[in-house]
């Protein structure tokens, strides 16, 4: 028991949560669970860097924390919580982003991109977001974080910081690695496969969500943007069919090899058939599990109150330490 290695990982309250949400981090979050200690929460701090409205985004932390329970996470054997329910997590990101330079946070690709899509409101809080993140992580000594691609950046400058750290004041925080998926690490747009699957698109059919029902998983991925060659195989140039192949892999663990011969003989129609199929068969009991779940509310903040008790008594720890290396008096 000591010895099992510590998961750390971190969702935001984003409404609908995607296939790619869950083939990049969930799907994993639950077998990693099985293996080892895992620590998950809903990074609803880190979602105010872009406007919220207060009703709807009380709904979706309950929607999206009794996800969490939906995709199979035992809140016994796991820390579940709401991260602003741990107000360490805020404290040491103060003191973080006093050992974070400007030049490094500039340097973000999500920073850039989300400053371009929100101009009106590039704030504070949208630059500093990887030094929560890096709070999130560094609190809890994680071992592994599992994640989709888009975040390495991030777990990136969350090695440096705690690098940083250490080198002024001795080991202080453990230097986190990422665990990215092999298949399903970044889920592109069903609609345009050059870019990543987010719910964010105006498109509806460019993004399936978790809690779609059969029919509409099934539409939208009759609807995916193919290519004319009418060929079954993974290689470049061949975009849409690459990221079927990726969904099709992640969800059934099928290499691609055993994928395409699989459809050798076969259309795309056929395909994009097994691979909604798939997918569907897949979310059907998260999708069970979530109506029952989202019902009690009451049992959800049972679950994520005792959660952030078993988190704060971690977190308080290694704020403390980190506290008064830097000379503070607790
Ligand atoms: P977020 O909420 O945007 O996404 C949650 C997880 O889903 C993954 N993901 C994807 N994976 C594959 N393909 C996609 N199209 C796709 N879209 C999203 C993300 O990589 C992520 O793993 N900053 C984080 C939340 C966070 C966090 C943390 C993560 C806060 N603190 C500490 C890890 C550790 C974020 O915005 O993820």
């Amino acid at each position: 028991m000591e010895n099992k290695k510590r998961v750390l990982s971190c969702i935001q309250p984003s409404g609908m949560l995607t296939l790619g949400n869950y083939l990049g981090a969930l799907k994993n979050w639950k077998s990693m669970s099985e293996e080892f200690d895992c620590i998950f929460a809903v990074a609803d701090l880190h979602a105010i860097t872009v406007r919220q409205v207060p009703k709807d985004f009380r709904q979706h932390i309950y929607d999206t924390f009794a996800l969490l329970l939906s995709i199979g996470l035992n809140p016994e054997e796991n820390i579940l919580f709401l991260q602003s329910n741990v107000s360490q997590h805020t404290e040491l990101a103060w003191l973080l982003s006093c050992y974070t330079q400007f030049g490094e946070l500039s340097r973000m690709t999500q920073f850039k991109d989300k400053s371009l899509k929100h101009a009106d409101n590039v704030n504070l809080g949208l630059f500093a977001y990887p030094t929560l993140m890096a709070a999130d992580i560094l609190l809890y000594n994680a071992d592994l974080v599992p994640v989709g691609s888009d975040q390495k950046q991030h777990l990136e400058i969350t090695r440096d910081i705690a690098a940083r750290f250490n080198g002024i004041y001795g080991d202080v925080f453990k230097l986190p690695e990422p665990y990215i998926g092999k298949s399903g690490a970044r889920v592109m747009s069903l609609q345009d496969p050059t870019k990543k699957m987010s719910k964010s698109d105006d498109n509806v059919n460019a993004w399936v969500a978790i809690l779609d029902d059969e029919d509409t998983i099934i539409r939208k991925f009759k609807r995916a943007v193919t290519d004319s060659e009418a060929k079954v195989c993974f290689k470049e140039g061949k975009d849409g069919i690459n990221n079927l192949i990726n969904i099709y892999s992640a969800v059934t663990e099928k290499t691609v090899a055993e994928i395409e011969k699989e459809f050798e003989n076969k259309g795309y129609g056929d395909f994009k058939t097994a691979v909604a199929e798939s997918v569907a068969d897949a979310l059907k009991p998260v999708r069970e599990n979530y109506k029952m779940f989202i019902s009690d509310k009451a049992e959800l903040e049972r679950i994520f109150r005792s959660g952030a008790e078993k988190a704060e008594a971690i977190a308080i720890k290694t704020l403390s330490k980190a506290m008064k290396k830097v000379g503070f008096i607790r």
